[in-house]
């Protein structure tokens, strides 16, 4: 698999950090100048159970302004949800009910949604369910689904890009019978920890406000700053044998190409819904926004270690993992990790086709709108497909440009029949909410439409490049 190079282009990239953030000579904005050991302990988001309310799981968040210290003696304002930047780990378990009270506090109107979650379309928090300033928005949905790490992020009509990037957005992290017992490390912060990656642009006061111009808007927001866990050149001290890592790429637009320095090989054991039925190992991981994928990496007593993005237009590092010099055993990975039941394409109803379009002139000759899909802008009062509860589909996705989108869509885990005509890569035999398309390529996804049926209120399918999405890319369709 190659980078998406263009993404990655020195050009592209030193054009994105022409202001360049250099704070008392230390901080390194790309990853060439990270040359020293890393200089802050990775921030670990605290876990939020729910509190039992007569048999429903009750959690609180709410959505408020805060500062920021990203660089030692700069403060930022930010985001966040019941925390100055970002937001805790939500803890769920497949079967319980659950109650979210999300209370805006934001000064302007915004939205949570669950992305990655099987739930009724009025408890989706997609543009349709609109917290105003001041109002709190209680979903309430049983939890059906397979252990997996999901995440929850603001999804405001045109202002998710900016909302996502000031900070509102969080990990969901399901559990089952099946993760309950799996012999995978799992000890919240110890030897398995939320990984959240994302770049943000920085300007030399410490600031780092959205300002999408018409570049932003065509090619999306890149940051000039890596981050994980929104902390800066971070490093983690490691006690265990193996460490998994639930990473999801929260960036708004950016495809991060993983490996480890030294690129000793790490084991993908889930993706965005869930285990994979089988260990893949790896050196290379390609994210795309809004993809997750779990990993466990191996470790030697003494060990310094880093996960960087690697390409060679922008090489930088996330974190730099140190072990201890004696370490916890961890038990090998099981050789099968779940059973995945695999939808066949002689089930499937109908095949609708999508073709993900940009046009290099449209926005910047103001010739209408650059990114759209089946040649339309997103119109929330459009139902674009409409979908029988029960059937099985497939749906053919076509970028038909020559930049990367991604195809996301809500309510559903869907698999990955083939790519380009060929048999999906061995980590993408998935359930997957997400999936990467390379300037030209074809994925057909095969899902089933399970549960919940609502005429009038529609789920959404869109480009998980964030400024895309704004820029209208998005369509809506609902189960009937
Ligand atoms: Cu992660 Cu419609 O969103
Ligand atoms: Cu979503
Ligand atoms: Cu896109």
């Amino acid at each position: 698999m190659t980078p998406l190079s263009f993404t990655f282009s020195r050009r592209n990239f030193l054009k994105s950090t022409g202001a360049a953030f250099v704070v008392a000579g230390s901080f390194p904005l790309a990853g060439r100048t990270q040359q020293n050991g890393a200089i802050n302990p990775l921030r670990i988001p605290a876990q939020l159970e729910g509190r039992d309310e007569g048999g429903v799981q009750v959690y609180d968040l709410t959505m408020r302004k805060g500062i920021s210290t990203f660089f030692e003696g700069y403060e930022t304002e930010t985001l966040g949800l019941n925390g100055d930047y970002l937001g805790p780990t939500l803890r769920m378990r497949d079967g319980e009910t659950v109650r979210i009270n999300v209370t805006n506090t934001i000064g302007e109107t915004s939205t949570l949604h669950w992305h990655g979650m099987h739930l009724p379309a009025k408890m989706d928090g997609g543009p349709h369910q609109p917290i105003r300033d001041g109002e709190t928005w209680s979903p309430e949905f049983t939890v059906k689904q397979k252990a997996a790490a999901l995440w929850y992020h603001s999804h405001q009509m045109e202002k998710t890009a900016e909302h996502v990037w000031r900070g509102l957005a969080g990990m969901v992290w399901i559990d089952d019978a099946e993760s309950d017992t799996i012999e995978l490390p799992k000890t919240y912060g110890t030897d398995d920890l939320p990984l959240v990656l994302h770049d943000r642009r920085f300007a030399s006061d410490g600031s780092m406000e959205y300002r999408a111009g018409m570049r932003e808007m065509m090619m999306g927001m890149i940051g000039n700053v890596p981050l994980a866990n929104g902390t800066v050149d971070p490093y983690f001290d490691a006690t265990t044998e193996k460490l998994r890592l639930r990473i999801l790429n929260g960036s708004n637009a950016t495809f991060y190409y993983l490996g480890l320095d030294n690129d000793q090989p790490f084991t993908q054991v889930a993706s965005d819904g869930g285990f994979l039925e089988t260990p893949v190992e790896m050196t290379r991981l390609l994210l795309g926004p809004a993809e997750r994928a779990e990993i466990v990496i191996d470790l030697e007593p003494g060990q310094v270690v880093s996960l960087r993005n690697i390409s060679n237009a922008l090489p930088f590092r996330f974190l730099e993992i140190r072990a201890a010099e004696t370490l916890t055993p961890s038990p090998a990975i099981p050789a099968r990790l779940t059973d995945i039941e695999w939808l066949k394409p002689e089930d499937a109803v109908v095949t609708r086709r999508f073709d993900m379009e940009t046009r290099m002139g449209g926005m910047m000759g103001g010739g209408g709108n650059a990114h759209t899909i089946n040649g339309k802008v997103m119109d929330m009062m459009r139902i674009d497909e409409t979908v029988k509860m029960g059937d099985t589909e497939i749906w053919e996705i076509r970028n038909v440009s020559g930049m990367p989108h991604v195809w996301h869509m809500h309510d559903v885990q869907f698999q990955i029949l083939d790519r380009n005509g060929k048999p999906p890569l061995a980590n993408e035999m998935a359930r997957k909410d997400a999936v990467t398309l390379r300037g030209g390529e074809v994925v057909r996804l095969i899902m089933r439409f399970e549960d919940y049926a609502d005429p009038d209120t529609p789920f959404m399918y869109h480009c998980h490049i964030l400024e895309h999405e704004d820029a209208g890319m998005m369509g809506q369709f609902v189960v009937v």
